[in-house]
């Protein structure tokens, strides 16, 4: 299905019969992350639509639009035997018929400009706008989301409560390969050295789990330092953030916060996040001037 009318045609008669839809947004090139997301759709709905759309809008110009995988036939494979009513995969120019330069867009809230916001000016902006496009496409009852792209979840989820848009979300924790590498579209550009260097955003969030119970600022040295010895990889940002507002943790924080990563290895860039407890036992063996030997928190 590649029209936005015929798409709306088959959903307008499955509702009329009183059916819930939910909807599984993709760019393709799916993986066993993307899968799970469509076997939760599955539980939660009676019609279960995944759309397969590269949005030009989400990507800068400098950025991997042209090299984003584009493998139509062997997601439509993947998908099969999964329950799943209908594949809709528009082309640029049945979503953006004017271009996608010229028209309306959502704009994030300033969280947006942060953490891939700040290394991908306009990318929320871009991913915010094709998702309430096709929220008003399929008029789901509920869409489904990756936790791996967090702040991804975070922006989508605001912008529903904001703008009022009936639907639920649905967040399906990460999918990770058995050596802990979170799956990504992405992974398939690594070569064997870059796959092994990879491990280290998933390495630096075990660091950062283990040494959650001592503080904010130790968990952020610990989670850094495990960057230390990778020859290749460049690391984008680090950071900890309270996972109601998204705005980086200070070193009182207690309780339950999020841990983002970013990194460039080689030429690919991967993100991944963790959920830590940040302990109650934090500070508690330090003495009254340890705090000043801490390095500034972020709020700071
Ligand atoms: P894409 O990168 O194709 O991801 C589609 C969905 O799959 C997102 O919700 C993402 O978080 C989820 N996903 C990716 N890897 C995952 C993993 N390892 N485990 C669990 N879920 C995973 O995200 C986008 O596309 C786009 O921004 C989109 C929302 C489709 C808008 O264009």
């Amino acid at each position: 299905m590649n029209t936005i009318a015929g798409l709306r045609a088959v959903l307008d008669e499955r509702r009329r019969g009183g059916a819930s839809v939910a909807l599984v947004p993709t760019m393709g090139a799916l993986h066993d992350g993307h899968l799970a997301l469509v076997r939760r759709a599955r539980e939660l709905a009676d019609v279960v639509v995944v759309s397969i759309f590269v949005n030009p809008l989400q990507f800068g110009p400098t950025e991997d639009l042209d090299r984003y995988p584009r493998t139509l036939e062997a997601d439509v494979a993947a998908l099969s035997g999964l329950g799943v009513d209908v594949v809709f995969a528009p082309d640029v120019a049945e979503m953006y018929p004017d271009g996608s330069a010229a028209g309306t867009k959502v704009t994030a809230g300033p969280v947006g400009g942060r953490y891939e916001g700040a290394h991908r000016p306009g990318h929320f902006d871009g991913m915010l706008t094709v998702v309430a496009k096709l929220f008003s496409i399929a008029q789901p009852d509920v869409a489904v989301f990756g936790q791996k792209d967090a702040q991804q979840v975070f922006l989508v989820t605001r912008m529903v409560a904001d703008l009022d848009l009936r639907l639920r979300i649905e967040v399906v924790p990460t999918v990770r390969e058995a050596d802990g590498l979170a799956l990504s579209s992405r992974n398939r550009f690594l070569d064997g050295r870059e796959r092994v260097a990879a491990l280290v955003l998933a390495e630096s969030l075990d660091a950062a789990r283990t040494s959650a119970a001592d503080g904010a600022s130790e968990l952020l040295a610990e989670g850094v330092a495990a960057f230390g010895d990778h020859d290749g990889v460049d690391l984008d940002y680090f950071v900890v953030v309270d996972p109601a507002t998204f705005l980086p943790v200070d070193e009182e924080f207690r309780g339950r916060a999020l841990v983002l990563v970013a990194a460039r290895v080689g030429t690919t860039r991967l993100i991944d996040n963790a959920f830590v407890e940040i302990g109650a036992d934090a500070g508690a063996d330090a003495g009254p001037d340890a705090r000043a030997e801490l390095p500034p928190s972020p709020a700071e």
